[in-house]
């Protein structure tokens, strides 16, 4: 599935920025390829619209804030937060509320500022754990990866990785039998939960992420959830009763590039596990990840009929995505759009990061964070 050509993705939310790096002004994020600028206005409304001055086509995003205002740093045009030009500095005698520039649904959850290019077929996902009680939000990662989101949503419910790739941090080599899982497809075919059972290794970082020290192993008692497209939540219970909650999602940038978005929910206190401690460990198993996944198929099948790829039954949630996806597709009318055998089967080129010419307007900041819990704007 090739992201920016399939219609129907434009019609979700997605996260796209800590609202905290929008404090200093505007910034450029890539959606679906289409190029944006995102700000905060006066009134504290995120705003997202598209990063082209209607004058000379200048990034607006290279501008900045004034009076609540958004200004174009060419010749100084400025915009309010619906997108109208409410100044041009050269004419001041004449109205200019009739020039516009686009903007798309925006919101704020969970200190990020969300947007849908179209009118959102579901709700931003509902996390209980951020307004229960007992809980600590931990921000962990805000960076983009070479790979498709479908590739790392399956790979969030697939248990017959964890020997091989996470044989370092968790996985049981010796074990590669994978845990049997339960699927539940949500009623309106937008996602499924998922329950499984998994027995892990408790390694140096890890004891020091579970606050269980001197224990070999343990096991985690997992709940899944996946929202189509490309955001899950994992809700880890240990036996200590510790509550281990991860929220990941692959904001699609373009076709071959990811921006990863990862938020844990603990609910133990700092005084317990350090948030750098859960983070450090966090970090070393999404490396692994990100390892085996840049190197898989951007391009990633969707349509089963196309018998790209072979399957096996640990698979199923996998499956299930690509055939909600499909469902999906088919009822606004669309076939998985995608390059064919020659391209799926290329993994995407070394230069496809920052300096791509479709990636050069998305937010390439690597960041490793952690704050409290209160809005950051
Ligand atoms: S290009 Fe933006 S004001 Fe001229
Ligand atoms: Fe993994």
């Amino acid at each position: 599935m090739l992201v920016t050509r399939q219609p129907l993705l434009r019609k979700f939310w997605y996260p796209v920025i800590p609202l905290v790096l929008l404090k200093d002004g505007p910034k450029a994020f890539t959606l679906l390829g289409r190029e944006l600028v995102l700000w905060i206005d006066g009134d504290g409304r995120p705003v997202a619209m598209d990063d082209r001055c209607p004058h000379r086509h200048a990034k607006l995003s290279k501008g900045w804030l004034d009076g609540g205002r958004l200004l174009c740093g060419y010749h100084g045009w400025t915009f309010d937060g619906a997108g109208r030009c409410t100044r041009i500095p050269q004419k001041d005698d004449d109205d200019p509320s009739g020039i516009r520039v686009p903007r798309y649904h925006s919101a704020s959850r969970y200190g990020y500022l969300w947007v849908a290019l179209e009118d959102p077929l579901t709700p931003i996902p509902e996390i209980e754990e951020d307004s229960a009680p007992g809980y600590r939000r931990i921000y962990e990662f805000y960076e983009p990866w070479k790979c498709s989101g479908l590739r790392l949503m399956e790979n969030s419910f697939d248990n017959a990785h964890f020997s091989f790739v996470h044989r370092a941090t968790f996985g049981k080599l010796d074990q590669p039998a994978p845990s049997k899982m339960n699927l539940h497809p949500f009623a309106d075919g937008f996602g499924f939960t998922m329950d499984t059972v998994v027995p892990v290794k408790n390694t140096a970082l890890s004891e020091r992420s579970l606050n269980m020290p001197g224990q070999a192993e343990t096991v985690r008692h997992n709940t899944g959830t996946w929202w189509l497209p490309f955001c899950r939540k994992l809700r880890m219970r240990y036996p200590t009763g510790l509550v281990h909650t991860l929220i990941t999602a692959a904001t699609p940038i373009n076709d071959y590039t990811s921006q990863i978005i990862q938020i844990a929910y603990r609910s133990d206190t700092e005084a317990e596990a350090k948030a750098a401690d859960i983070i450090a460990f966090d970090r070393a198993v999404v490396t692994e990840d990100r390892e085996v996944l840049e190197s898989t198929t951007f391009d990633t099948p969707v349509d089963l009929r196309r018998k790209e790829e072979m399957h096996m039954a640990s698979d199923a949630p996998g499956l299930l995505m690509r055939r909600q996806l499909l469902a999906k597709m088919a009822e606004f009318g669309e076939e998985e759009a995608h390059g064919g055998v020659g391209l799926s089967s290329s993994p995407a080129p070394d230069h496809v990061g920052a300096s791509h010419p479709l990636a050069t307007a998305a937010m390439c900041l690597e960041m490793t964070y952690s704050d409290a819990r209160p809005n950051p704007v």
